[in-house]
């Protein structure tokens, strides 16, 4: 009988080239819940245990195991602190237990594009985010880019009214439970890997979130359309075991925090372009998007934005004015 961990050793290796580990090698496992083509996270963290594995050979050796194949977000950090898994690229709605500055991140309209958020996260405050969880075990490598979310539903959304009375899938996130709440809807927190499946038979009726997911969990297939809201942002954090990284020989941390940022620069470089790769990829689908006129746009902020008074004491008045003077 195949263990559950050799069942998705094989998945992560059909999807990618997983180098066994050698004898004597530190072993550096990365769980996500992403598939691996076209996805920004799946190319980075492929592209990352590719590197590794080719410039550390002999020190070091990374198996990615994506899909949530071999953990839900819910579970990795929880096994990351218990040593079972080394790296992971959690979204940062997903560290709400940890860190309550994050949520700035998941307020809607907060940045107006990845340029604001790429700017805001390079910024003194972004990357002080970082360290902002090493006294609950663990710290944070870089953040790797996803996108904007759209918004979708099993009906036509055009004004804010129209999500009134649904049931949307939210990550679990205080912010984004508020900011559907906010729309007469009501959100329910639920696993990535389960939001497909869920729609499909009507246990929500909506969704959020990026191209790159709702093209590659294919929730236009059961979905009405998508909705161009463009309203917030998905973005990752990689992380690690302060205490893992810590027992490091001095050369591995260096040279595998080289390769991280590196790999880090240049994927969010390509964010652009992954992310209109997707959109289209929906298009080509047969999906429908909606655009929204100013005035359409004009009534979602309006709608949503005034969620923002309820996290200002968790994210720093300071921290809204600096993302805001960015936007502007
Ligand atoms: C989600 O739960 O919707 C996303 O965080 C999944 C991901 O990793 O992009």
């Amino acid at each position: 009988l195949m263990t559950a961990v050799a069942a998705a050793a094989l998945t992560a290796g059909a999807n990618g080239a997983m180098a066994a580990c050698d004898d004597g090698e530190i072993v550096i496992k990365f769980s996500h819940v992403t598939n691996t083509d076209k996805h920004p996270k799946g190319i980075a963290a492929s592209l990352l245990q590719e590197r590794v594995n080719e410039e550390m050979d002999g020190k070091a050796c990374m198996e990615v195991y994506p899909n949530s194949t071999l953990y839900n977000d819910d579970q990795v950090l929880e096994a990351m602190l218990n040593g079972d898994v080394q790296m992971a690229a959690p979204s940062l709605s997903k560290f709400e237990q940890f860190t309550k500055v994050f949520r700035i991140f998941d307020l809607p309209f907060m940045f107006v594009n990845m340029d604001a958020v790429d700017q805001f996260q390079n910024s003194e405050t972004g990357q002080a985010m970082k360290e902002s969880m090493v006294r609950r075990g663990l710290l944070g490598l870089g953040f790797w880019h996803n996108g904007m979310k759209q918004m979708s539903a099993n009906k036509p959304l055009e004004v804010p009214g129209d999500a009134a009375g649904l049931k949307f899938r939210v990550q679990p996130s205080e912010v984004l439970k508020a900011q559907f709440e906010a729309l007469d809807a009501s959100p329910q927190p639920m696993a990535f890997s389960e939001v497909y499946g869920a729609l499909q038979t009507g246990v929500v009726d909506g969704q959020e979130n990026t191209w790159s997911n709702i093209y590659g969990q294919k929730f236009f297939e059961v979905q009405d359309g998508i909705t161009e809201t463009n309203h917030g942002v998905l973005d990752y954090m990689v992380v690690t075991s302060a205490d893992w990284w810590d027992s490091l020989p001095d050369d591995v941390r260096e040279q595998l925090g080289t390769i991280v940022d590196e790999v880090t620069a240049d994927r969010n470089a390509a964010i652009a372009e992954v992310d209109a790769e997707n959109r289209q990829a929906v298009l080509d689908a047969g999906a429908t998007i909606r655009e929204l006129s100013p005035e359409q746009r004009e009534a979602w902020v309006e709608a949503m934005k005034p969620v923002w008074e309820q996290f200002t004491d968790d994210v720093g008045q300071e921290n809204i004015d600096a993302a805001q003077a960015i936007n502007s």
